[in-house]
């Protein structure tokens, strides 16, 4: 018999991009309509680098929540070549503040003010590792000699694994895996060492982006990867390692930077945040391990108490939207126009 409802604890995204303004009011019901918790990328224009700009940007994602919305917006701030001791400590005593993203300079989306160096963080990185605060990590090397394809595997080799040589203590989120080195790197590390994987690194491949046509829409980054890479991160996701954890990295743009002839990276997958994921269990026969990846791990790993609330999954088709709103322009959805099978239900009444 196969499974056609499915009940779990409400799943929290431990990675996600809400920008700012009208655009954030357009996509953050997405976000709180599944989720009970987010961590919040700070890659805003400027970045998000202090623990006040922190505070002042959570309050206007708790604003921009239809009435009645139990949502916890998680914040983070942008490390930078310049971010002190102070800083940190300022951060943890906030206990608003979460994380710390590493963005190499010059690695993604509004990434130029991140690190050039990572020798000028020690100061901030002691303290970090001192005082348990995680550091999230965008893994890709900047360097135009590595292929695209292989910046995740020598990001790992060159860079994090010295790093966590030298602070071997330090808390680390190895964000939106993509590759069979980086599974392997989570599972040799210790238990400091966690990673968050996204939809699309479950679902598609590389083909996804550029064979039959260039799909702008399937381009984020770290870019898809070839398919035994695919198979490695469904594989970490969906046995039962407890440090492989959902983070979708939902990063809306609007569609003409995406339709663009040199497109932005990020694929926005609010909209179905935890259906896909349900679609990509349930197509390797795992829908079972969902709820301890989705609505488990990560919060055990960020060391906060469990949600207590759940959510219902029913298996039943909907389609897509083709576009949404996103601020005064539109965007274009993950999957858009394709028919999901996995439907979120929608809370009737008080219960
Ligand atoms: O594809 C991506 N989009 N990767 C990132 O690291 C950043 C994100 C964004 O902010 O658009
Ligand atoms: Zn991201």
């Amino acid at each position: 018999m196969s499974t056609t409802e499915l009940t779990i604890v409400r799943p929290d995204d431990w990675h996600l991009h809400l920008r700012d303004g009208p655009q954030l009011a357009s996509v953050v019901r997405f976000t709180a309509q599944r989720f009970g918790r987010a961590i919040i990328m700070p890659n805003l224009n400027p970045p998000i680098t202090t623990t006040p700009q922190a505070l002042a940007y959570k309050a206007r994602i708790l604003a921009a929540l239809p009435a009645a919305t139990a949502f916890e917006p998680l914040m983070t701030l942008y490390l930078t070549d310049n971010t002190t001791p102070e800083i940190i400590a300022d951060a943890v005593a906030s206990e608003a503040v979460y994380g710390v993203k590493l963005y190499p300079a010059g690695a993604t989306t509004n990434s130029d003010s991140g690190v050039t160096n990572l020798a000028l963080c020690a100061p901030a990185l002691e303290t970090m590792a001192e005082l348990g605060l995680p550091l999230l990590v965008h893994g890709e090397v900047v360097d135009d000699a590595v292929d695209i394809f292989d910046r995740e595997q020598v990001f790992v080799e060159t860079v994090l694994a010295p790093l966590l040589q030298r602070y071997p203590d330090l808390r680390v989120v190895l964000e939106h895996i993509t590759t069979r080195q980086a599974v392997e790197f989570v599972r040799a590390a210790g238990d400091n060492v966690a990673a968050t994987i996204t939809p699309q690194h479950l679902m598609f491949n590389r083909n996804a982006l550029l064979a039959g046509g260039l799909r702008p829409h399937n381009y984020c980054l770290p870019v898809l990867k070839a398919e035994r890479h695919r198979q490695a991160v469904v594989e970490a996701a969906t046995d039962d390692h407890p440090r492989f954890f959902l983070g979708t990295d939902s990063a809306p743009h609007a569609v003409s930077a995406k339709e663009n002839a040199c497109g932005c990276a990020g694929i926005f997958s609010a909209h179905a945040g935890i259906e896909l994921y349900a679609e990509a269990f349930a197509a390797v026969g795992r829908l079972s391990r969902l709820e301890a990846f989705a609505s488990l791990r990560g919060a055990d790993f960020y060391k906060l108490a469990r949600n207590t609330e759940t959510i219902t999954l029913e298996r039943e088709d909907w389609r897509v939207p083709d576009a949404l709103d996103f601020g005064a322009e539109l965007l274009v959805p993950f999957r858009a126009g394709e028919t999901m099978h996995w439907r979120l239900r929608r809370e009737t009444g008080s219960g």
